[in-house]
């Protein structure tokens, strides 16, 4: 029997109960396909980091690298440790050390979910750049505190990393509709993002197959809220990804439905499972929150793991789930109940 190692992180907030839902889903799917998966618990999180002053420990990664993939929750409780810290301890960390630069995030709706659009029949895979540009961390402060204090944050883009996750984008809209929007803010930002916008059509040559139009990203923003169904593969910058894919949340229904992988397409180091949204201390405790966006992304995980057929079931039995209203309407079925009728729809 084939066998799975998963490094779970629940994290902050509802990480831990939409983790805890994912992992009762994926388990009974894995049964049913004849497969196993062990799970082995990590509770890095902000409460860790009041405990221990870091957001895992030093050999993290070294810890994490022998797994076959990682489930994680949700990182941040702004109120006790602030997300420049915890993010910057955990979730950042592990995305580029493990160059999961291709972070894949579908949008589109369930059935039975009501959108706040009049579209309904869109269908868009966002790829963002998970490893660098504006995310890459470098830059300082001086004279802080003074009245010329001076912050700084360099977005770095190299030629490897916009190639590699362009290509990514069109190998993506080369397997589904055929069509990539390659987003940039090359009319404000003449360096970085007309070099984006110039790789972009350098690769175009290799894709004849794919139609690729570049957008400004304000444009593409006004695009995925009045024209979603124009749009198939969208591949950005990582700040802008991070925007645009907040955006594909809300269409689809809101962040209890956005999954998320963070990919190493080389396979060399394992690739990373979470939902888009954070660890929402608004509604944390509750029992409340919509566990679909974490199991839709253990779904993905399993897709990544070659398990392609319990994956499918996995997102058969959410949708029957869905079409029967539960798991629909925000705050009205508590996650308990969500799971339960995801895991029975698996039977
Ligand atoms: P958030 O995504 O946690 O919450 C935004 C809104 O969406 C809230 O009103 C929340 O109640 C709602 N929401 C989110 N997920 C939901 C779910 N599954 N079901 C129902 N409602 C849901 O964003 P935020 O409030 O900006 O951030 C809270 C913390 O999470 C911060 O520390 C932030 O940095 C962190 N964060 C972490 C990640 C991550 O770990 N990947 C992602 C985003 C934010
Ligand atoms: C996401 C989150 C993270 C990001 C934050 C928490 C650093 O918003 O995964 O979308 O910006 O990548
Ligand atoms: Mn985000």
């Amino acid at each position: 029997m084939k066998s799975y190692s998963i490094a779970l992180i629940p994290g902050d907030g509802i990480g831990r109960d939409v983790t805890a839902a994912a992992w009762t889903v994926l388990e009974t799917a894995a049964k049913q396909s004849c497969f196993s998966l062990t799970g082995t618990e990590f509770r890095w999180s902000c409460k860790f980091y009041k405990d221990t002053g870091r957001m895992m420990p030093e050999d993290g990664i070294k810890t994490l690298r022998g797994f076959d993939a990682i489930l994680l929750g949700a990182v941040g409780w702004p109120a006790e440790v602030p997300d420049s810290v915890s993010l910057h301890g955990l979730l950042l960390p592990i995305r580029k050390a493990f160059v999961q630069y291709a972070n894949i995030r579908p949008h589109r709706l369930l059935p039975g979910v009501t959108g706040p659009l009049r579209a309904e029949g869109f269908d868009i895979l966002c790829i963002r750049e998970n490893t660098e540009g504006e995310y890459s961390g470098a830059g300082g402060r001086v004279h802080q505190g003074t009245p010329d204090e001076v912050a700084v944050e360099t977005s770095i883009f190299t030629r490897a990393g916009v190639e590699r996750i362009l290509r990514f984008g069109f190998e993506q809209a080369r397997a589904r509709r055929g069509k990539l929007a390659s987003v940039t803010k090359s009319n404000a930002q003449k360096y970085s993002m007309v070099f984006w916008d110039e790789i972009t059509r350098k690769l175009a040559a290799e894709y004849p197959d794919v139609i690729v139009t570049s957008y400004h990203v304000d444009a593409l923003a006004a695009r995925m809220i009045l024209q979603p169904e124009s749009l198939d593969v969208v591949v950005a910058s990582n700040l802008f990804g991070d925007i645009l894919t907040d955006i594909g949340a809300a269409i689809q229904g809101g962040l209890g439905y956005a999954a998320s992988a963070n990919v190493n397409p080389d396979r060399s180091a394992p690739s990373m499972f979470e939902p888009v949204h954070g660890s929402a201390p608004d509604i944390a405790h509750l029992g409340i929150a919509n566990p679909i966006a974490t199991i839709w992304s253990g779904a993905m995980m399993l897709e990544h793991l070659g398990e392609t057929a319990a994956a499918d079931r996995i997102m058969k039995a959410v949708e029957a789930t869905t079409a029967r209203g539960i798991g629909t309407t925000a705050g009205k079925d508590k996650t308990d109940t969500i799971t339960a009728a995801i895991v029975a729809a698996l039977s």
